[in-house]
This record gives structure tokens, sequence and C-alpha cells, in this order.
């Protein structure tokens, strides 16, 4: 991996690049192609690479918390919680819906009980996942990201990884709940129907982003930038 910008220089310390402030932090990572599209064939995986793998389980590894939404669940198959690095944050997937299959990977086959957080329910309808997962209401017809994050916080999940999908980041954005976004660009002209990495949101969030970083590895861009929000400070490295 190197380092095109800000100054060109090979990589060393990869963890050192991506390091957050302490504290409460939310950071968003994306992978699209050239062309925009957040999916190839109905999932992210024709967008990866060796070295987006890599960045996908160190950006794993320094989370408290794994947030996903329930589509992006659903469509990919996701596992649980894995280990990196001796850790194993929880994956904490959003739903309104509790369309989840209690089947699925993410609570069958999961090192770390995983969370769910989603909206009022019937309260038998809570009951099937309460036996599966932590279970952390917060909002009435929609998850309130907001609460969400300050309930997850108070479990001590103040660091937030979210790996997406393109609604559930919609809803982040909308919110003003992001401090940071990484994105890797595939170099692959995907075309097809495939929608970008945001859904959902009706009107353009006016946070202007700040480009912290451009790596490269094989044709693959990684552009980290923060949102200069101002709730968890400037993103510099220890
Ligand atoms: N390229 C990448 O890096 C990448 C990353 C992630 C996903 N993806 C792709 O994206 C696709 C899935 O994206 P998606 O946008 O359909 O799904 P998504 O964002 O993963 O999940 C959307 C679902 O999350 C829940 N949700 C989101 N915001 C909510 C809120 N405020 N309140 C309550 N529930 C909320 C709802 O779940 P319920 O429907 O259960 O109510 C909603 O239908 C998949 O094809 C996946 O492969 C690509």
């Amino acid at each position: 991996m190197r380092r095109l910008i800000p100054d060109p220089a090979t990589v060393d310390d990869l963890r050192a690049a991506y390091a957050v402030p302490a504290g409460r932090h939310l950071r968003v990572n994306f992978a699209a192609s050239v062309d925009g599209a957040v999916t190839v064939d109905g999932t992210s995986k024709g967008l990866s690479s060796t070295a987006d793998r890599e960045l996908f389980h160190l950006l794993r590894s320094m989370a408290d918390v794994i947030l996903v939404g329930a589509g992006t669940v659903r469509a990919e198959n996701y596992g649980g919680a894995r280990e990196f690095d001796g850790h194993a944050p929880p994956i904490a997937v959003v739903t309104r819906s509790l369309n989840l299959d209690p089947s699925a990977r993410l609570f069958t086959d999961t090192r770390v009980r995983p969370i769910v957080v989603t909206c009022a329910a019937p309260p038998d309808r809570l009951a099937v996942f309460e036996r599966l997962a932590d279970v952390v209401v917060a909002g009435d017809e929609d998850v309130d990201i907001a609460r969400a994050l300050d309930l997850l916080a108070d479990r001590g999940l103040a660091h937030v990884l979210c790996e997406g999908g393109p609604h559930l980041f919609g809803s982040l954005a909308a919110a003003d709940a992001l401090d940071e976004l990484c994105l890797s660009l595939a170099p692959v002209i995907a075309g097809g129907t495939a929608g970008r990495i945001v859904a959902g949101l009706q009107s353009p969030v006016p946070d202007e982003m700040h480009l912290e970083h451009v790596l490269e590895d094989a044709g693959h861009l990684f552009l980290r930038y923060s949102t200069g929000s101002g709730r968890a400070g400037p993103v510099h490295s220890p």
C-alpha cells in the first residue's frame, strides 16, 4: 500500500494511518466501482481486493462495534463477530421490520452475542430476538439513529464502524451522525442498475468533507474523509 496524498510514501503502519481520536467516533466503510456502483451482481464482493480485505479487517479490529443494515445482512448472509487481533467486536444490525432469520449466520456463527437495534415492535416479535441477541430499542416508527448511538455508547461501544449498506448510510447522514468515511474505489466499471453508497437521503447534507489521505494498491484507491463534525475532533495518528 502506498500513500499518494498528502505526501507520497510507502505505508508501513496502516493502523496508524487509520487511527481515530479517543471517545465517540462513527466511521463508515464502503467500496464502490469507478462508475459509482456499490454492488456487482448484488453484493460488494466484486469490488474487493487483497488490500481492501486487509483494510476491512483492520478497521474491524479497531472498532468497538460493527453497525450494519438489515438489507446487507440479508443480501450478503452476514456472519457474526470474528476475532481480529484478539478482539471480537459485536455486530449490531439495524432493522425496523425485524425481518431477520433467527437461523442466519449472524446469530448462529458468532464469537460474540450480536445486537439487534430496532424500534417499537410487538413484544412477542422482540422476544424471538431477545433469545438470540441483545436488543436495543431506539425510536418508534424508525430507529432514532442519535438515540441508538447513545445507547451503544452507554454500553461502552463508542467507536462504531458502519459497513453499510446504502439505506443505513442514508439514515446516518440524515441524522448528521457521520465522523468519517472510508471509501475504497475499485478499478471496475460495473454498469448495471446498482445503487450508490447512499440511498434514501432526500437532500444533501451540508457538511463539507475533508480529504485526510489517498492510498493506492493494485489500482484500488483508498480514500479517507472526515466530516469536521467537531464531535470527535480532527482525525490524527498517534
Ligand atoms: N459496496 C459496499 O461496500 C457495500 C456495503 C454494504 C452493503 N452493500 C450492498 O448494499 C445492498 C444492501 O443495501 P440496502 O441499502 O438495501 O440495505 P441496508 O442499508 O444494509 O439495510 C437497509 C435496512 O436497514 C434498516 N434500516 C436502515 N435505516 C433504518 C432506520 N433509520 N430505522 C429502522 N431501520 C433502518 C431497515 O431494515 P428492515 O428492512 O429490516 O426494516 C432497512 O430496510 C446489498 O446488495 C449489499 O451487498 C455494499
